[in-house]
């Protein structure tokens, strides 16, 4: 099966080869290297010389994270949703007993910068504001420049969802003044799932270390003693996952930043216009398409969930639409180890199941 998921995606060869790797402790000097050489080679990807943490979850640990260490027990939390992860983010906010004031945009729309504006200006009391990079159920990327930017003049902390963004989508922590940016590593980095990341502020780890009844599993400040002290994390990390990104970011390091995210761009923008060469329309309004992932309108009188069904049985694992999305759309993800070959058979083959749909109709 060709994977064009929302993730797990297929991995790279090389990460799959270094994971076959043998074990060590997470106590011993080889499990050390490895953890600090990850964290640095992350800091530089990601542009920030604050701190850098693993987590053995997948990436809505950090949401959990940064609500309970970032928000003070029944604080208020501006979370900005354009489809089911920013859902995701206020359900979080809600369920660890904070406050979400939910600023919702249409499907396909990112942000409006000027209703971000007028929201802060309503509600002074809100302690931070959440951002989801790249929605995922819409495949829409957000502004996240433009939108930090506001958040920063507010003195918001600002929390970003970049779950499939990171490593396709640029991310400077500093100089935009992100407070926690966080992603998994089965999305855009092409490894297994079991590993998330996330780049945290000072200014959260402050914040944090005052925060009462935080819990122990998803504590900022506990993470960062333990890597500052013993280079580790404090239970049982998966150790396979950090050997198949420490790969991944070297391969990354050697391309350069830039041509990599550029491999991503021209990829999606290849989709793109498969898509459209075949008469199909996509979700996202123009200009704010999603490096990762293409929300696709299945044609009038065919549900998107046929045609995801007919490309498994091509051999092709597109991914269902999502959410409210589910009958009207499928989707086609574009992350991880996918070559020129696979796209022209991915739409050699949508072509035929489109051209059966409309003969049985
Ligand atoms: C935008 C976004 N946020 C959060 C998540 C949840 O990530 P995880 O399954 O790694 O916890 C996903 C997963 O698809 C996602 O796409």
């Amino acid at each position: 099966m060709r994977l064009f998921t929302a993730g797990p995606v297929a991995c790279f060869p090389q990460v799959l080869e270094a994971m076959s790797s043998q074990m060590f402790s997470h106590r011993s000097r080889e499990y050390q290297e490895l953890h600090m050489e990850t964290v640095e080679l992350l800091m530089n990807f990601l542009e920030t010389r604050q701190t850098v943490l693993l987590f053995p979850s997948s990436g809505t640990g950090f949401m959990e994270s940064s609500i309970r260490c970032g928000v003070s027990p029944n604080g208020k939390v501006l979370v900005t949703i354009i489809g089911s992860f920013g859902k995701r983010y206020a359900e979080v906010v809600e369920t660890n007993g904070r406050q979400p004031l939910k600023l919702e945009f249409d499907l396909g729309s990112p942000v409006d910068p000027e209703t971000l504006k007028q929201a802060l200006d309503e509600n002074p009391d809100v302690e931070a504001v959440t951002i989801t990079y790249n929605e995922t159920s819409t495949g829409v990327l957000n502004p996240l420049p433009d939108l930090a930017k506001i958040v920063k003049k507010y003195d918001k902390l600002l929390f970003v969802d970049a779950v499939s963004a990171m490593g396709a989508a640029d991310i400077k922590v500093d100089s935009w003044g992100i407070d926690m940016v966080f992603s998994s590593s089965q999305k855009a980095f092409g490894v297994p799932p079991g590993l998330a990341f996330a780049a945290v502020s000072d200014r959260l780890l402050e914040v944090s270390e005052r925060m009462p009844s935080k819990g122990w599993y998803f504590d900022l400040n506990l993470y960062k003693k333990f890597q500052d002290e013993k280079k580790s994390t404090p239970s049982t990390p998966p150790i396979p996952q950090i050997m198949g990104l420490n790969v991944v970011l070297k391969m990354i390091r050697e391309m350069g930043k830039h041509s990599w995210l550029k491999m991503y761009s021209d990829r999606a923008e290849k989709i793109r216009r498969g898509v459209r060469e075949l008469g199909l329309d996509i979700l996202a309004k123009k200009g704010f398409e999603s490096p990762t992932i293409t929300v696709v309108f299945a044609p009038e009188g065919c549900s998107g969930l046929d045609i995801y069904n007919k490309m498994r049985e091509k051999g092709f694992e597109l991914a269902k639409g999502y959410g409210r999305l589910k009958e009207a759309t499928f989707r086609i993800g574009h992350m991880g180890h996918i070559t020129d070959e696979d796209i022209e058979e991915m739409f050699q083959a949508l072509k035929s199941v489109l051209r059966e749909i409309v003969e049985k109709a």
